[in-house]
């Protein structure tokens, strides 16, 4: 039920506070993070994990990649499930495949587990749906607890997603030091903070994303991996050209399309990164750009139009995220579109 709202994704776009916290509950047992240990033992024998999924939840993948390689130390690579049924890589020893769905019946990630299950590999699904095809297919299950998700463009699973992958990250490695219960919690608290200002993110749509037929999203690291996602969010209910952007690489050839007045949104959540986009930001910006800076706090400069409280480095995905889905949501408003239900789409995708 919409409730209140006129849009499912506005409302799923404001639970994710909610969401985050029922995470933290469904995970903790006896006042600590617990996941199976089953898994646990299987995650830590595995030499390489292979994260197969698609669309949003291959860029909630690639940010797993981050956080099990820096938390867990486990090597990780990320494949794009139709990608990988043709165009598979060696397969190391002992590999384990973790598939992330938030429908769990994706049929271009069900063709890789049939593959890999021929192999005899074992594998965990993390998803949205208990008792979805992908659930029951695999070894094991990891429920990210977001509850029905309706509107097409995916939002509360990508960030459930990354808050359990990285529980699962901090279960492998007990002894790192980081406080993930607590910093869970702050991201919870922060994201609440951003969904009180939809008044600025619907000013900064109007005024970015009113006119424009294109659009790019920057930023390096992690939040390159973001602006993947913000393309995809904002060209599926928008349908304006958006491109993410390896922010260092424009300059190897996609600059060549900036012309005055294209919007250039940079997302800048690392100190190590923070110069170097900005020096990409300045660029873009002396070549007609009309350009906007999402950034976390610590690091923000004072010109940047959205500035985010600080979380811990490795989450800032699950914050920075935020005011992209609510300018996605707010440009497809004023274009008057049909937000839940974009053209050519579906919820799941159930053919190859
Ligand atoms: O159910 P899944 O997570 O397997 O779905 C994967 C993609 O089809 C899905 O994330 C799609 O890209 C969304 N429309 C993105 O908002």
């Amino acid at each position: 039920e919409k409730g209140t709202y006129d849009h499912f994704m506005l409302k799923e776009i404001d639970e994710q506070p909610f969401v985050i916290r029922r995470i933290i509950q469904e995970y903790e047992k006896d006042g600590n993070l617990h996941i199976d240990p089953e898994i646990i033992a299987d995650v830590k024998e595995a030499d390489r994990l292979y994260i197969i999924a698609a669309g949003t939840s291959y860029h909630a993948g690639l940010i797993g990649k981050q956080l099990i390689e820096n938390i867990a130390g486990i090597p990780v690579e990320v494949h794009i499930s139709s990608e990988f049924i043709y165009n598979t890589p060696i397969i190391s020893k002992k590999p384990l495949f973790i598939f992330i769905s938030q429908s769990g019946e994706t049929a271009d990630s069900r063709a890789v587990l049939v593959k890999i299950k021929k192999l005899g590999y074992k594998s965990l699904t993390i998803t949205n749906v208990e008792g979805s095809t992908l659930s029951r297919e695999a070894n094991h299950t990891l429920l990210i607890h977001a509850g029905p998700e309706i509107a097409v463009a995916s939002t509360k699973a990508y960030t459930a997603q990354i808050a359990v992958l990285s529980i699962l990250a901090y279960m492998v490695n007990e002894d790192n030091e980081i406080d993930l219960h607590h910093e869970l919690s702050l991201v919870a608290t922060v994201i609440e903070t951003l969904c009180d200002r939809k008044e600025l993110m619907e000013e900064l749509a109007r005024k970015f994303l009113s006119e424009t037929r294109n659009c790019f999203y920057i930023g390096r690291h992690i939040d390159y991996y973001v602006a993947l996602e913000a393309a995809l969010k904002l060209k599926e209910i928008s349908y304006i050209q958006t491109e993410g952007f390896a922010a260092g690489e424009l300059k190897h050839g996609t600059i060549a399309l900036i012309e005055k007045g294209t919007p250039v949104i940079a997302v800048i959540s690392q100190e190590d990164i923070n110069l170097n986009t900005r020096s990409n930001v300045k660029e873009v910006r002396s070549r007609g750009a009309n350009t906007l800076v999402i950034a976390l706090d610590s690091i923000c400069a004072g010109t940047d139009q959205v500035v985010i409280d600080d979380v811990h480095p490795l989450l800032t995905p699950l914050v920075t995220i935020v005011p992209i889905q609510l300018i996605a949501y707010y440009a497809a408003l004023h274009r008057e579109l049909d937000i839940d239900k974009p053209r050519n789409l579906a919820k799941s995708v159930t053919v190859e």
